[in-house]
Parts: structure tokens; sequence; C-alpha cells
């Protein structure tokens, strides 16, 4: 595989002496890009997602209207547990819509772990299209969701705030429960592997419902899942864990073969940097909202994240995905205050 011109992402998951660090930004390909709303008027979510054209098309905005250093394939969590056979919609006004949420052994036993290849061939199509328009100028990142957080779809059926249904299964029918996030997870990891061999130079997980979980239950019923899909990949490929709301399995999650962690904004760099023993590249995690401050405070408050996580070791990101309503403008503040930093010398 080739290595791409700019090469600073990838450094940064090597733990390569740098004098800045890389940036991009979770869900940059979309949301608040004004070109992205025009296709999002003419297309539906999911013929977006499925057409290799158009995720290249709204991968590629980011990196020439922004700057970043890295791309992420324009695609969604949720068609993993499509192509496992469950419906799932994007409602406008409510997002993810799964009409036969999965809630019993019967419903267990219908989910199907599918050949990825023939159910998620338009994802790898992506991947190859991308890659053609990208022409090695900077490397294009894969993700999926964790186990736990596609089981929190699956089992609520849509959004919410406790994903209480999902954690009713947990607790009542534990046993049914694990069937299932064993299922995703093989899926996952046969998913993960074809995106890799499509071409993606990273992987990112995405666990952006564990916070949801206490710390002991994060480790029965999510860590131990993506665990099982960082061993069978972190030889092959650099992958980047982000588990929302879990700075307290920092600790454990530093123990495996992951590349990088990410850190949303309730975590200091001091203690993500304590907990993860110092050396470990870490990712993140500037407050989203923070983007809507006027550009000089954006600017000084990147700096100041900067020198607490420091110039190695490090890739500049928000501390979750950038909202709709940022202005264009205030994003790129915020990645060209990374691009332009220099250490202070002493
Ligand atoms: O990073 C990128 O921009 C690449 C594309 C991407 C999308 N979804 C496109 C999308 C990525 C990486 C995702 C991941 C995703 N999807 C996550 C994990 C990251 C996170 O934000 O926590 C989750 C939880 C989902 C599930 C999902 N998809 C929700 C809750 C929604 C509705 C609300 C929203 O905008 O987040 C979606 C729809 C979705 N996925 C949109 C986009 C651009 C908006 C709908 C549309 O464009 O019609």
């Amino acid at each position: 595989m080739n290595t791409p011109k700019n090469d600073l992402f990838l450094k940064a998951l090597q733990g390569a002496t740098l004098d800045r660090p890389p940036v991009w930004m979770m869900r940059q390909a979309g949301r608040y890009l004004p070109d992205f709303m025009k296709l999002k008027a003419k297309y539906d979510f999911f013929t977006r997602c499925q057409t290799p054209e158009l995720a290249a098309e709204i991968t590629v905005m980011p990196i020439d209207q922004i700057g970043t250093d890295a791309a992420i394939l324009f695609s969604d969590i949720l068609v993993v547990p499509q192509a496992m056979g469950v419906d799932v919609q994007m409602k406008p006004d409510i997002g993810p819509w799964l009409p036969n949420p999965v809630r019993t052994q019967a419903d267990v036993d219908r989910v199907e772990v599918p050949d990825v290849h023939e159910r998620l061939h338009y994802v790898m199509d992506g991947i190859r299209h991308t890659l053609e328009r990208l022409d090695n100028e900077v490397p294009l990142i894969g993700f999926a969701g964790s186990p736990w957080t596609i089981f929190c779809y699956m089992v609520q059926g849509q959004g919410s705030k406790t994903f209480d249904k999902a954690k009713a299964l947990c607790f009542s029918e534990p046993a049914v429960a694990h069937q299932l996030l064993q299922k995703i997870t093989d899926t996952t990891i046969a998913y993960l592997k074809a995106k890799r061999a499509a071409g993606v130079h990273a992987l990112q997980l995405f666990d952006s419902w564990g916070g949801v979980l206490s710390p002991e239950d994060y480790t029965t019923f999510s860590w131990g899942y993506s665990k099982q899909i960082i061993d069978a990949l972190g030889d092959e490929v650099p992958v980047i864990m982000f588990a929302k709301g879990c700075w307290y399995a920092l600790q454990e999650m530093a123990q495996s073969k992951v590349s990088a962690l990410g850190i949303d904004w309730t975590c200091t760099a001091r203690n993500a940097r304590y907990l993860t023993g110092g050396k470990m590249t870490l990712q993140g995690n500037f407050d989203p909202s923070r983007l809507l401050s006027p550009i000089p405070e954006i600017q000084k408050r990147t700096r100041d994240m900067i020198e607490q996580f420091g110039t190695t070791n490090y890739i500049a990101n928000l501390g979750h995905g950038i909202l709709p309503n940022i202005p264009v403008d205030h994003a790129k503040a915020f990645v060209d205050a990374v691009k332009s930093y220099r250490p202070r010398r002493y």
C-alpha cells in the first residue's frame, strides 16, 4: 500500500516525534458543510451511503475545503445492523429508526452474520472510489460502531439518552444479550478486515454509548467485545478506539493492541496521559460546542489543548462529532490553528 504524501496522521499513530500534531474532526464528512447540504437535499441518507461516487465526493469535501490531515469515509455505523438483516431507517427529525427492534431469543436467532463482501460491497467500492479521488494526498480512515453501540440501536430501536431497553436486556437476559453482541462482533471483524483489504490506512471504533454503562458493566458488555475486534485487527492496521464517557476504562484499553485512544472533553489531558502510561497516542478532545466561540478564542483554546497534550503521541481532534450548526470558518480556524502550531522553544 502506498504511503500518502501527507503522512503526519500515520506517523502520530506510530508514535514518531512531531513538531505539530495532525488534525481531523470526527463526523467531518457532512453535517455542517453547505455543499453536503445540497447533496442531502437531493439524495436520501442511505442512497448517499450506498452510491460509491456520492460517498467519495462527500468524503473528500473536508479535505478540499477545510484542509484536514486525514479523510474519514462517508458512511454510517448502522450499515452493519442493516447488513445483518435488521431494517434501519433514517427519519428526518428522529434520526435512526429500527421498526423491528431485537429483544428476544427468537429475534436474536433471526439476526444474520452475513457475508460482508456481498451485503456491504458498496462500502468497499466507496473506499476504492475515494482512494482514487484522494490521489494519495492524505490517509483514509475506515470505521465501525463498537458492538455495544450497535447493540444499543438494535435493541432500543432508536436513539435514547439512557438506552434503558438495551440495558434491560443485558441485565434481565444476559445470555441472550451476549449472543447478540457476539454476532455483531463477528460481523464487525469481517467488515473491518474487508475495509482494510479495500485500502483504508487506519480504523476507528466508535463506542458512542459506552458511557451509559457503569465501569463494571462496561467491561462485561462493551470492552470485552471491542477488544476482540482490536485483537483481530491490531497487528495488521492501526486501530483508534473512541469510547465516549469512558475515561475510567482508559487504563484497561491502553493495555490492548490499539494504536490510539480517543478522549472526550470531560477528561483532562493530564488525567488521560496518567491513565494511559504517558506514551500512548491520544486523540481529541476539543468540546465541539466550543467551535461556536469567536475565532480568536478557538485559536487560543486549540493552542492550549496542544500545549497540554504535546505534539508527539497526539492527534488533534474534537471530543465528539462536529455539530451541524458550526460555521465553516470556525471549523477551519480550528484546523488552521493546529496546522500553524509550532512548539515554544525555551
Ligand atoms: O465522520 C464522518 O463524517 C463520516 C460519516 C459518519 C456518519 N455517521 C454520517 C452520518 C460517521 C463516522 C458516523 C458515525 C455514527 N453514526 C455514530 C458514531 C459517531 C457519533 O457521532 O457518536 C453514530 C452514533 C451514528 C448513528 C447515527 N447516524 C445518528 C445518531 C444519526 C442521526 C443524527 C446525526 O446527524 O448524527 C445518523 C445519521 C447520519 N450519519 C448523518 C450523517 C452525515 C446525518 C443524517 C443525514 O445526513 O441525512
